[in-house]
């Protein structure tokens, strides 16, 4: 199982639902806006892509779409809650990308991605962060799922070796 796959056509698709959602402030040069919308058919199809069944609704954010917009904006080092036999999973796809940071930390390593990229994190798993934004915006659509423990758990075992951090 790939980390990060390019998906332009997605990232396409996900750009004009992100120009009418409503965001609301979230921290220091953050905002979003969650429970989106998103047809099925493109949650279905961005899961299959890592390989994965999208499996059940994520209560809390659901689908969301989540901006960082000044100097030095971020999103702080974290995991998210499921209920128990689940894991949170989403995939994220990168609409914008600053000229620099904003990128994603997963388990404390970096990942390269750049606009019309998707990557999958174990929310409920993982450790996640991003690092700080510098010219420019972070767009991200993130995408929900929980899947049972034992098929969440079994796919981030198989994930493609690790990149080391830079
Ligand atoms: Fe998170």
């Amino acid at each position: 199982m790939q980390r990060v796959i390019h998906t332009p056509d997605i990232a396409k698709q996900l750009g004009l639902l992100g120009h009418g959602a409503l965001m609301r402030p979230n921290g220091y040069g953050r905002r979003f806006a969650a429970k989106l919308e998103i047809d099925q058919s493109i949650v279905d199809e961005l899961f299959s892509r890592f390989g994965l069944v999208w499996e059940m609704e994520e209560p809390d954010l659901g689908h969301f779409i989540g901006n960082n917009y000044l100097m030095g904006a971020h999103v702080h080092v974290h995991t998210d809650p499921a209920p128990e036999g689940f894991h949170h999973v989403r995939c994220n796809v990168a609409i914008e990308m600053p000229k620099f940071g904003g990128k994603p930390v997963l388990d404390g390593v970096e990942l390269d991605v750049g606009e019309g990229d998707a990557w999958i994190c174990f929310s409920s798993i993982e450790e996640h962060s991003s690092t700080p934004v510098r010219n420019g915006d972070r767009v991200v659509v993130s995408m929900a799922s929980l899947i049972e423990k034992h098929i969440a758990e079994s796919a981030y075992g198989k994930l493609a070796p690790k990149i080391s951090a830079t």
